[in-house]
């Protein structure tokens, strides 16, 4: 299903637009993950939240080439952003701002959830984008990556982070 979101046009390349993710995709997913995340998700990950019905999954499309994706879980108590990834020739593009964009807009008519997400403290890159967005610092997760036990800072955007821990 297409989403309602500007797309992105560039004179040069083909424009970026959004629509929700189907088990179908889930090739192009899993060859975006691995090449974006030292500990990627597994297939069956993606497949789990793409057929939950409280999930929202967005992907960015650039014709048939899958640019990026943003997975978000609904808690009972917040939106969890579980997985933002853009395939790396796609990048500062504004990929990831709209893919967040249209999710935020989607979802702050659900006035009763705020935002959260986990991001390792070195992603300098991706912090400044979620602060753009709302996203403030809320806390840390001591160690929580596994392959280098590096630390994830905690970020809320509204409401939080009072209700810990999140239940679905
Ligand atoms: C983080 C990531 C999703 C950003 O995707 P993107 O489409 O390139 O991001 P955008 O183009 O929407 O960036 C918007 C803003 O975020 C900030 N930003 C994004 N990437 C940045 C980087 N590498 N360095 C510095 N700032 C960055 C900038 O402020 C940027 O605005 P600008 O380009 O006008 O300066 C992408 O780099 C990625 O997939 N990284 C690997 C996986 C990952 O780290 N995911 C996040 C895990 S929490």
């Amino acid at each position: 299903m297409a989403i309602e979101a500007e797309e992105i046009t560039r004179e040069d390349e083909a424009p970026i637009t959004l629509r929700r993710l189907g088990l179908g995709d889930l090739p192009l997913i899993e060859g975006v993950e691995q090449r974006s995340y030292p500990t990627p998700w597994s297939r069956t990950m993606f497949s789990g939240e793409i057929s939950r019905p409280g999930s929202r999954c967005y992907g960015a499309f650039a014709r048939k080439a899958l640019a990026g994706y943003l997975i978000v879980a609904r808690y009972t108590d917040a939106w969890h952003v579980m997985n933002v990834a853009v395939d790396e020739p796609f990048r500062r593009r504004g990929v990831a701002r709209l893919m967040l964009e249209t999710m935020l807009r989607e979802t702050d008519v659900d006035g009763s959830r705020g935002h959260t997400l986990e991001v390792r403290v070195s992603n300098a890159g991706a912090i400044r984008l979620y602060e753009s967005l709302g996203f403030r610092p809320a806390g840390m997760r001591r160690g929580y990556y596994t392959d280098n036990r590096e630390d994830a800072l905690i970020m809320w955007r509204g409401d939080g982070p009072d209700d810990l821990p999140l239940t679905r």
